[in-house]
This record gives C-alpha cells, sequence and structure tokens, in this order.
C-alpha cells in the first residue's frame, strides 16, 4: 500500500482539531453571512450540472450540501471528522453521509455529476493532492464536474487563528499551478477564479477523458 492510500497522519491532528470545535465551527460556516458571493457562485455551478447526485467532500456543516439538496438533487456528505458530520446529518436533510478520507473515497466511480471540495484539499500536504484530485475525478460520472476552492499566497504548515485556535495543516497552491495538477489527473478547467472572499480562489473542473 502507498503511503498516500495509506492517508496522512496529519489528518488525526487536522481531525481532532474540527472534532474540538464542532459547534464554533457550525456557527461561524452554516450559512453563506461570511462568504459574500459563494452561494450565487455554487447555484450556477449545480445549474449546469448533468443529471445525478452531488458528492460534497469535506463537508464541514454542510452549507453547500444544503443548497444542493434544496435544488431537488441526490446528496452524499463526506468528512473525515465524525463529530462534525454527526452534527451535521441531525441538522441537514441529505441522502447519505460518509465517513472517510479524500484520499480513499469508499465511493463507487463513475456516480457524481458534480463533487463540491470547498476548502478540503488544502488540509492536505502537497505530495497528497494528485491523489485526492485522482478520487474526485474517479467518481464523477463522464461529463461530471467539481467546484474546488483552495487558498493561494500562504505558507504551507501548521497553524490556527483566533477564529479556529486549534492547528490545521494548510497548503497553499498558485491557481496556475493548482490547475496543471487537475489537468494531470484528467479534470480540465474550465474555470479558475480568484475569490473576492479573502484569500480564496476556485477551480471548476470537468472531468475530461485521459
Ligand atoms: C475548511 S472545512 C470546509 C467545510 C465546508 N466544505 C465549508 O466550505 O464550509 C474542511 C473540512 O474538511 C474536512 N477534512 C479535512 N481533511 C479531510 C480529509 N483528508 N478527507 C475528508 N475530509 C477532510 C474537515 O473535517 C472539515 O469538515
Amino acid at each position: 500500500m502507498t503511503a498516500a492510500a495509506a492517508g496522512w497522519s496529519g489528518t488525526a491532528q487536522v481531525r481532532r482539531s474540527y472534532a474540538a470545535l464542532v459547534e464554533h465551527y457550525t456557527a461561524m460556516t452554516a450559512d453563506y453571512r461570511r462568504f459574500p458571493g459563494l452561494r450565487q457562485e455554487l447555484t450556477a455551478f449545480l445549474a449546469e450540472l448533468v443529471p445525478g447526485p452531488v458528492l460534497d467532500l469535506g463537508c464541514g456543516a454542510g452549507r453547500d450540501a444544503d443548497l444542493a439538496a434544496a435544488t431537488g438533487r441526490t446528496v452524499v456528505l463526506a468528512d473525515v471528522t465524525p463529530e462534525l458530520l454527526r452534527a451535521t446529518t441531525a441538522r441537514i436533510a441529505v441522502d447519505a453521509a460518509v465517513c472517510c478520507d479524500a484520499l480513499a473515497l469508499p465511493l463507487h466511480s463513475d456516480a457524481f455529476a458534480g463533487v463540491i471540495a470547498s476548502g478540503v484539499l488544502l488540509h492536505l500536504p502537497r505530495q497528497y493532492t494528485v491523489t485526492a484530485l485522482d478520487n474526485i475525478r474517479r467518481v464523477l460520472l463522464p461529463g461530471g464536474k467539481a467546484l474546488i476552492s483552495m487558498k493561494h499566497g500562504g505558507r504551507d504548515g501548521w497553524r490556527s487563528t483566533d477564529d479556529f485556535p486549534a492547528p490545521r495543516w494548510f497548503s497553499y497552491y498558485e491557481p496556475e499551478e493548482f490547475a496543471v495538477l487537475c489537468r494531470k489527473v484528467g479534470l480540465r478547467v474550465a474555470q479558475l477564479d480568484i475569490s473576492s472572499r479573502k484569500d480564496w480562489f476556485t477551480a471548476t473542473t470537468e472531468r475530461s477523458e485521459l
């Protein structure tokens, strides 16, 4: 088994940090108040998807899954932090929830019209990014799309902040550098947007044939 297939040992710390702050994190992120423009971006993304279910990978408090479910889609939640996933499934109605690591998704191939991966792959060191992207591509239907949010302009490493006072790993990419990795695994980059929300950028990608 490769290191990537086995997961990354640092994810245990990331998970402990989210588990320690479930209520606080949910209060901060369960709606769009702190994320100007994000609801519109997701609504546009969801409107263009081929028929089929949506996966919210690294769903956190489930804000985006809730929006996807409101469009009538079948929605699956996936997150590595069981405490957060439990709290989210108790709050919002979705079709299924899976506690898992983005590096080893226990989900069928060719299954999802859309994958939302907001602020999740940045919690993996960069040597794991391609494996996580490859998992996303694998679970997409032909013609399926993934909306992937990442951060740019910082130094990779562990950090805690006033807003989130527990250690989390962050990997930062320049948008074009991230786009190269998407293309490498067979995700065509249809759009690369630098967000007006602090240091975020978003890649809208589509499964292409390798
Ligand atoms: C910054 S939060 C984003 C939550 C949500 N997507 C949002 O935008 O509000 C990151 C989420 O990813 C989860 N996570 C971190 N590392 C993960 C991994 N390797 N696999 C799956 N989920 C992970 C965390 O538990 C947390 O819920």
